[in-house]
């Protein structure tokens, strides 16, 4: 068991979005990764994070609705509208994970620090059960009207979204960081 975790820990992949599709996690599943998601180093237990799924009819409709919001600014092409009116029609289900920070002595940073190991535990919770993932920003995170359709508070921010289902083929390894370059022994 231990060396299938060494494994996986490993060999994960992300695999684009667009390259997911069913089966994604049911209910059960998906409250196992929510669980593990939640169950990060969070100093003085401020939870400054939260979780909006998106399954089923809703990824159409936030699509549509970005989609209309990205077109009060920019002029699309008809690809480009049909790829942001599909943005989340690939994977089955999709997490976003909400930074919403406290105020409090532990500082913001520190927060975002857990926040951030809450979004690649959903990486790793989603390949633990064999599923594939990938976290994605994109302009949606940071845009004020996105946000708002989401219903985020004006103190909190998008750290990603999250797609998980599965994919047919995964992509041949990125090039990863050499570590001579990275280590350094005090
Ligand atoms: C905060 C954050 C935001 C990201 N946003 C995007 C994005 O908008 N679009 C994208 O293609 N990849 C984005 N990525 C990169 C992918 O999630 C992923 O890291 C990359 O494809 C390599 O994945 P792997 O090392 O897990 O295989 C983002 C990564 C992070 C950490």
């Amino acid at each position: 068991m231990q060396n299938q975790l060494v494994l996986l820990l490993k060999n994960r992949r992300s695999v684009l979005s667009k390259n997911l599709s069913e089966p994604g996690p049911d209910e059960k599943q998906l409250k196992t990764i929510l669980e593990i998601a939640a169950r990060v180093p969070d100093h003085r237990k401020l939870e400054p994070w939260r979780f909006i799924v998106i399954q089923g009819d809703a990824r159409k409709n936030l699509g549509g609705k970005f989609c209309a919001i990205r077109l009060q600014n920019y002029k699309l092409t008809s690809e480009q509208i049909s790829a942001e009116q599909n943005r989340y029609n690939h994977a089955p289900t999709v997490v976003v994970v909400v930074f919403s920070p406290v105020e409090h002595k532990t500082p913001v940073f520190e927060q975002l620090l857990s926040c951030g190991a809450v979004c690649q535990h959903i990486n790793l919770a989603s390949s633990a059960l064999g599923f594939n993932s990938q976290w994605v920003t994109n302009w949606c995170s940071f845009d004020k009207d996105a946000q708002k359709e989401l219903g985020l508070k004006p103190h909190e921010s998008i750290a990603g979204f999250f797609h998980i289902g599965t994919a047919s083929c995964i992509p041949s390894d990125r090039q990863r960081p050499n570590l001579d370059d990275k280590v350094n022994y005090y």
